[in-house]
């Protein structure tokens, strides 16, 4: 959801925006720009379009020679995407002679306003983006007064309605940088003699390991030699400086074609880092999450909520809680959550599962079950984010970056956490003895093992997808747990091919959805529950009647006839409330390869983007 990087420091600027630019082209990628103080003062190349066209435009246009300089790759949410569009925004009366630049990660919901004020006062607006008031503003806040650009920047944001992660650059000073945020992610990299801000670490660790997380309504003024963050107040903020825990060749594409296909083979590694640390001897162990056995035994209702693959993932936790602990638990789409004035009581657990940690809809969500007195524990995979800062209790994924925009790895590892809490709670609440803790817990620990042994399915999807990639429409049914496992592999299969595709309750087809089966529509049928494996199969059988081709994932332990399916995937032994993250490769491999054999830019699916930090 549109990426920032900017840079000062002693070196060319350029190469190094660029690389920060192409490590988050994952968070938007419809346009791109740069602006960098160069000999002939402050210069703005942008375009619409990827970082790969930015980069061509800027040779053509003689390069930028340049110490200090802000980027921004976009996701577009005012305005469409297109050369004037893009960011950096220039703030002066004309717009174009600007001596002020901006981007910016985010929404301005009182833009209308202030353009229309701005607009009173001579600001002649050049593109129809949100972003663009706000650099009229700093301009009219700034020009002509003998201020700081950081207390300019600061009074401005507090003339702001929305949300924002902003670079700022004023030829004041060519060597500074203002960055500001409010529920936008802004990270500042500190290096040796430079300094950068990016929204997420991978743009900086090519430089450096060392950070800081700018929190909201904090100003930012960044330059080679130092770093000052001050509160909404004006007042100077002592940081903690952050680490990187990863290395970079983990945000790197290790030889694969795609980012989607490496993540997708690094399952099992992702998985264990999940899982292991926290089964001994037997047990669930967390780290100290303050997820007292008290509070699990009190707990009324679980609340799970999350967007996209990570309510998928709580769609399966919401189904093996149940089953497991007999308590009440609900898995809610952020976005609806949040203004369906949900039933929350104080001793309610709420689990939010966000691979970025920021997502706007889960961590506004989040928000309202904590004031609203349920214990909050996030499920997320990028360490020190937002929601992960903001809930009472972490459990981290531990998965590595994920880059690609389509989440598999970090899926699997929300499935692992909500195993491990599903156990933990049952085994707390008196529904599971030790023993029965002890066998859950060792065939968990095996899950990754297991996963490994799916990936093997790798020729077989592959030859599944060039007989199927030409359909228009493609179905997955299943019951329960499956039912949940097929929204995934059907999101998964829409994001990457764009091939239009439903997940149906199996029994639920036959009244509508199956009017659209015809002759050689591919169904992919999930049985892999053997207290359902009957009927699901009947409602297998309702779609091949009426011409359908079926490719069946079912359990190692299911007998009966599948002569009527065109291709069979088996899982391995395990217990079945585990199957959803067996289940579920196969048919990652099957929508990447469909993606591939359909020349789609498989990890860089048209409209989306990674992290969604807008509403
Ligand atoms: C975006 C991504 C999805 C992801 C969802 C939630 O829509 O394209 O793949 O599942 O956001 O992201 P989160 O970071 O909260 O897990």
């Amino acid at each position: 959801m549109c990426g920032i990087v900017g840079f000062t420091g002693q070196e060319n600027a350029l190469p190094i925006l660029l690389k920060g630019l192409y490590s988050l082209e994952y968070r938007g990628y419809d346009s791109a720009g740069i602006a960098a103080f160069t000999q002939k003062g402050l210069e703005v190349v942008k375009t619409r379009g990827r970082i790969a066209n930015l980069e061509e435009k800027i040779r053509e246009t003689g390069g930028l020679e340049a110490c200090c300089g802000i980027g921004h790759t976009r996701w577009a949410t005012h305005g469409e995407p297109s050369d004037r569009n893009s960011h950096p925004h220039l703030g002066g009366k004309d717009g174009k002679s600007g001596e002020i630049a901006v981007v910016h990660n985010g929404i301005i919901e009182n833009y209308l306003e202030l353009r229309e004020r701005l607009e009173a006062h001579g600001y002649v607006f050049q593109s129809d983006t949100d972003t663009e008031t706000v650099a009229h503003l700093i301009d009219y806040l700034h020009t002509g007064k003998k201020e700081d650009l950081g207390m300019t920047v600061l009074k401005a944001v507090g003339m702001l309605r929305g949300s924002y992660a902003l670079g700022v650059v004023s030829l004041d000073d060519p060597h500074e940088i203002v960055a500001a945020r409010r529920a936008n992610p802004l990270v500042i990299g500190l290096g040796e003699g430079e300094n950068l801000i990016a929204s997420d670490v991978t743009a900086i660790i090519s430089r450096t390991r060392k950070y800081l997380i700018l929190d909201d309504g904090e100003v930012a003024i960044v330059r080679p030699d130092s770093v000052k963050v001050m509160n909404e107040f004006g007042d100077t903020v002592e940081k903690e400086v952050q680490e990187v825990t990863w290395d970079l060749s983990a945000a790197e594409k290790g030889g694969y074609e795609h980012f989607m296909m490496k993540e997708i083979m690094e399952q099992p590694q992702a998985v264990a880092n999940t899982l292991h640390p926290r089964i001994q001897d037997g047990h669930v162990v967390f780290e100290d999450q303050g997820l007292t056995d008290e509070r699990l035994k009190k707990a009324q209702h679980i609340h799970i909520i999350g967007c996209g693959s990570a309510l998928h993932a709580g769609m399966v936790g919401r189904s093996v809680i149940e089953e497991l602990c007999r308590v009440r638990c609900q898995a809610s789409v952020a976005s609806e959550f949040r203004y369906e004035n949900p039933i929350i009581e104080p001793d309610d657990i709420c689990l939010v599962i966000s691979q970025s940690g920021e997502t706007a809809d889960t961590l506004a969500a989040m928000r309202l079950a904590k004031a609203a007195g349920a214990y909050t524990v996030a499920i997320v995979n990028v360490v020190s984010s937002t929601i992960a800062r903001e809930a009472d209790g972490v459990l981290y994924l531990w998965a590595g970056p994920e880059i690609a925009v389509a989440t598999t790895k970090a899926y699997s590892a929300q499935l692992g956490a909500l195993y491990l809490f599903a156990i933990k709670l049952a085994r707390v609440r008196g529904m599971l003895n030790a023993d029965e803790e002890k066998t859950l817990c060792e065939a968990l620990y095996k899950i990754p093992e297991q996963i490994g042994e799916m990936l093997q399915s790798k020729s077989q999807m592959q030859y599944i997808a060039t007989r199927y990639a030409n359909r228009s429409s493609i179905f997955f049914l299943g019951r329960g747990l499956d039912y949940a496992a097929a929204m995934e592999a059907s999101l998964k299969l829409k994001e990457v091919s764009y091939i239009h595709s439903e997940a149906y309750a199996a029994g639920e087809l036959k009244h509508g959805t199956i009017s659209l089966i015809e002759e050689g529509t591919l169904v992919v049928a999930l049985a892999t529950q053997p207290a359902l494996h009957e009927k699901t199969i009947s409602n297998i059988r309702e779609v091949v009647s009426r011409g359908a081709e079926v490719v069946l994932v079912t359990s190692a332990d299911f007998d009966g006839d599948t002569s009527y399916c065109s291709h069979v995937v088996r899982l391995p032994a395990l217990p079945h409330a585990f199957s959803p993250s067996l289940s579920i490769i196969p048919l990652q491999l099957l929508a990447y390869y469909i993606a591939v054999e359909r020349s789609c830019d498989v990890d860089k699916p048209r409209n989306l983007a990674k992290s969604v930090t807008v509403e």
